[in-house]
């Protein structure tokens, strides 16, 4: 009897004690915990007073990126870093001392992209990989997609108030009426009257860039139904289709967000321009089924004070298809077209720079 009591007493000790150590543990835990969540916190609220809206440029490039220098003088023009830079190039290309002059890209290349062919869904999909890295960083609240020959046209602080001053994103989209693009197989997932085009070098407002990584819908029949049609040399390596000539010839990323926003009834939190001018040619070509509407490339010797001019000057656009004339305008008041042009070559890029004729700082 006695000796049972003693052992209860124990136990009772040993309990005591195991909860005594429990409390304190957690006590400390919490403890922690809690200074942990407040650096965090205060970490921030420092960074939210401090952290203005970003504006995340999405560079599109095969390998290196030409005009780094031109961009280089940009970024350089931003003292407050209102920006961030993403690059989508082919897969283990590195951006670093050995690949650009510009250290604004050191490390800036996505570590998942994928190889991309010309006129085919995956260039899309390059568009929604570099949204979905973008996306991780909340202060990127505008999303620009750029070609690796494109220049800006105006100083940082110029664009940035530009793009910042509307609520909408900008994109190039008008309806498609002409082309026979539109592959009837679509329907009725995309109906014909959502279905629209144009220039693929958008900048996306954050709820849009969301709708473009969390779509799949009408990008799983992009994948299926918006191809482009082969040119008769590539007939050797595939079956010749049946009918051919007749085939929709679908140039995925010049229809793809444009009929998205269209589908999901988002059209009005657009402004429906494009930002990017592009100068295009009936190209001469001899061979009569490559020949059609081709960008132009600016070389050396067209990168005179007069091409800025003209193409900063522009204050209107006219979309053929919608009888819709557009005239630019910037919180209500007139305001040029235009913030980017493409395509440059490189020594034409480095000519105007050069020459000031961009005067970026
Ligand atoms: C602090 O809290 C987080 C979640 O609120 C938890 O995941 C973590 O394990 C906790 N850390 C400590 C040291 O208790
Ligand atoms: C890419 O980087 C992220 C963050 O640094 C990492 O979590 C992820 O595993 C990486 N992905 C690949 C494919 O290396
Ligand atoms: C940027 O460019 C605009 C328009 O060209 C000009 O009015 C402004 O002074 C420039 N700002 C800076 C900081 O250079
Ligand atoms: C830029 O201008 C300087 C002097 O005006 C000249 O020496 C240099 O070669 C030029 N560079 C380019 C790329 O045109």
């Amino acid at each position: 009897m006695k000796r049972r009591s003693s052992h209860c007493r124990w136990i009772r000790k040993v309990l005591a004690l195991l909860l005594l150590s429990f409390c304190t543990a957690s006590l400390v835990l919490m403890q922690a915990n809690y200074s942990h969540i407040t650096i965090l916190s205060s970490l921030v609220s420092h960074e939210a007073v401090d952290q203005k809206p970003k504006i995340a440029f999405l560079f599109i490039a095969r390998n290196r990126l030409p005009l780094d220098l031109v961009w280089d003088a940009f970024f350089k023009g931003e003292k407050e870093g209102r920006f961030s830079i993403y690059v989508h190039s082919r897969p283990g290309f590195l951006f670093n001392k050995d690949t650009t002059r510009s250290a604004y890209f050191y490390g800036r290349q996505v570590n998942n992209s994928i190889q991309v062919d010309w006129g085919e869904s995956s260039m899309i999909e390059a568009e929604r990989i570099l949204l979905r890295n973008a996306l991780k960083d909340p202060f990127n609240e505008r999303f620009a997609f750029v070609s690796d020959s494109c220049i800006p046209l105006y100083n940082f602080s110029y664009i940035y108030d530009y793009i910042m001053s509307t609520s909408t994103s900008y994109l190039d989209s008008f309806a498609d009426t002409k082309e026979g693009r539109y592959n009837p197989k679509m329907h009725p997932i995309i109906p014909v009257h959502n279905w629209r085009k144009g220039s693929q070098w958008a900048v996306l407002v954050r709820k849009h860039a969301k709708t473009m990584v969390n779509d799949d819908i009408v990008f799983p029949e992009f994948q299926k139904h918006c191809r482009r049609r082969a040119l008769p040399e590539f007939w050797r390596d595939q079956p010749i289709p049946a009918n051919g000539w007749k085939e929709h010839n679908c140039i995925p990323d010049e229809h793809y967000v444009q009929t998205l926003l269209a589908q999901r009834g988002l059209e009005e939190e657009i402004t429906r321009r494009p930002l990017t001018h592009t100068s295009w040619d009936l190209s001469s070509s001899r061979d009569k089924e490559r020949r059609g509407w081709h960008p132009v490339t600016y070389k050396l010797s067209d990168a005179t004070p007069t091409l800025m001019e003209t193409i900063k000057g522009i204050d209107n656009i006219y979309f053929e298809t919608e009888y819709r004339r557009e005239w630019c305008t910037k919180r209500e008041q007139p305001a040029p077209c235009f913030l980017f042009a493409r395509k440059f070559t490189r020594a034409a890029a480095l000519r105007l720079l050069n020459l000031s004729m961009l005067a970026l700082n």
